[in-house]
């Protein structure tokens, strides 16, 4: 029962292939190093450097395997890059979707993971924001990674394929043993950018707008720590492997800080008051964005572990002091 991950080299795949391995399920890895690195996946994890979208590469690595889930990663992530270039968008994150579906159902594979967003929401009209709420995706972004999921609604009643959709809010933190990290060079997250700040790898931050309709007129968000995220990914191949219907769930903890909150916390655990302008509004933000997450804790059972933006800052700022080492060294 081996599981291939697309992206498996990039942020989020990395912490999840380090899960599957700590779980001992047989793992192998699919990306094409675009901002993915080598050394994120372990040496005994095979990785195979190629395009997902590729498919006599797919259709061959899962026979070759013996693939019976894949955990569909690899993505473009970036929103104003998506306004900029929706084709890019549509081809990467749509297009090259399909053709992996289609290899996947050619296969007979069975369970099938797909990251997809809270960008597919928009600006919800309240929160937290449920699974049934309409989707308004704002950004090509979202627009790229909802056809996605109807895809994969059709193909599931189609064929025996099925799916779980996990929609990410705010990812951030690292994994607590020190062994991966958010590594993109230029990362526009707040987290990221706030713990670079604070170790002086960049001068100051902005706040992109304090008149929004929220507590204290930044944006709110659910940050949600990058290796319980990875645990809802198996908790999801777990439950569609023991036969549950195909699945679309919320990934957060259902509680908001605004961007002063995440700031503040970041100085008060780094111990450093780093320079912090306030700026004009980014275009595309929605003003708040919070998790319902009750489907996803009763049909899942998935049980945070590091729901502590605290220990999430913590987590970060050690491993953005690890990456500047490793650069010096
Ligand atoms: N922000 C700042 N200064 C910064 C960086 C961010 O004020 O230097 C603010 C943003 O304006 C926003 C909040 O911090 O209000 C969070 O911004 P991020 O860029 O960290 O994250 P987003 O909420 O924009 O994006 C996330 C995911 C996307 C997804 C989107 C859906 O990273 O993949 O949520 O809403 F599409």
């Amino acid at each position: 029962m081996t599981v291939l991950v697309t992206g498996g080299a990039g942020y989020i795949g990395s912490h999840m292939v380090l899960a599957l391995r700590d779980a001992g399920e047989r793992v192998v890895v699919l990306d094409n190093l675009s901002t993915g690195f080598r050394w994120a996946v372990p040496d005994d994890v095979p990785l195979i450097v190629g395009d997902f979208g590729d498919g006599d590469l797919v259709t061959e690595m899962l026979k070759r395997y013996q693939i019976e889930s894949i955990i569909h990663f690899a993505a473009k992530i970036v929103v104003p890059e998506s306004v900029a270039d929706p084709l890019g968008y549509y081809l990467n994150n749509t297009a090259k979707a399909r053709q992996l579906i289609e290899c996947a159902v050619g296969a007979g594979v069975g369970q099938f993971i797909f990251s997809s967003t809270a960008a597919v929401y928009g600006d919800p009209e309240q929160n937290p924001v449920t699974e049934d709420e309409t989707l308004k995706p704002m950004s090509p972004y979202g627009r790229s990674k909802l056809m996605v999921e109807w895809m994969l609604q059709d193909v599931a009643k189609a064929h025996p394929l099925r799916y779980a959709v996990l929609r990410y809010f705010n990812v951030a933190g690292a994994d607590p043993q020190g062994r991966s990290g958010q590594s993109t060079p230029n990362a526009t997250h707040l987290i990221k950018v706030a713990v670079q700040a604070a170790l002086g790898h960049r001068n100051g931050m902005d706040v992109f707008g304090t008149d929004y309709p929220t507590p204290d007129g930044s944006c709110v968000r659910d940050y949600i720590q990058v290796s319980d995220l990875a645990q809802a990914h198996l908790d999801a191949l777990n439950y569609l492997r023991e036969g549950g219907e195909s699945i679309t769930c919320n990934c957060g903890y259902s509680r908001g800080f605004s961007v002063l909150e995440v700031i503040a916390v970041v100085k008060s655990v780094s111990g450093v008051d780093f320079p912090v302008r306030i700026s004009g509004r980014r275009p595309g933000d929605p003003s708040a964005i919070v998790a319902g997450n009750a489907r996803i804790k009763s049909a899942l059972n998935w049980q945070p572990r590091y729901d502590d933006l605290k220990l999430i800052v913590d987590q970060a700022l050690n491993w953005e002091r690890r990456l500047h080492n490793r650069k010096a060294g």
